[in-house]
């Protein structure tokens, strides 16, 4: 079957088997940033934005998603560079692999466009099923109230 979506603003078409879920249709389609940690909705490294909403991509059928706008990390960042959640990340060292670090992203900017000025409970309950296998969870806290605060700035001086 032939499903037709935005992938971080693109017009995406994909002839699809009617089991092939969400996560094996993006891999296909050249979206790597989309990571496939269980296959079974554990980990969150799949973590895409249907709609503004994360979910993991591994659990869906690609058939769902059909009219929908995804986004993934690829599509954060924009002509005058990484988002400030990303930049955030990164100045608190909270970029620790590229296997956990997409869903991440992800997951937080949906809290963030929920709860701009979310506490650390708020964030670390948010990102619960986000899992790091090897490092923890400090710094990616540190990161994402740092990314919290330069959004709220920017929103605030413009
Ligand atoms: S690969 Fe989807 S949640 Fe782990
Ligand atoms: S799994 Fe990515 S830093 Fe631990």
């Amino acid at each position: 079957m032939i499903i037709r979506f935005l992938l971080d603003g693109s017009s995406t078409e994909i002839d699809v088997e009617p089991g092939t879920t969400l996560l094996e249709a993006l891999r296909s389609v050249g979206a790597t940033s989309v990571k496939d940690g269980c296959s079974h909705g554990d980990c969150g490294t799949c973590a895409v934005l249907v709609d503004g909403r994360a979910v993991a991509a591994c659990l869906l059928f690609a058939a769902q998603v059909d009219g929908s706008s995804i986004e993934t990390v690829a599509g954060m960042a924009g002509d005058e560079g990484l988002h400030p959640l990303q930049s955030a990340l990164l100045d608190a060292g909270a970029v620790q692999c590229g296997f956990c670090t997409p869903g991440i992203l992800l997951t937080a900017l949906e809290l963030l466009k929920n709860n701009p000025k979310p506490n650390e409970l708020e964030v670390r309950q948010a990102l619960a099923g986000n899992l790091c296998r090897c490092t923890g969870y400090v710094k990616i806290i540190e990161g994402v109230l740092l990314g919290a605060d330069r959004l709220a700035g920017a929103e605030g001086g413009s």
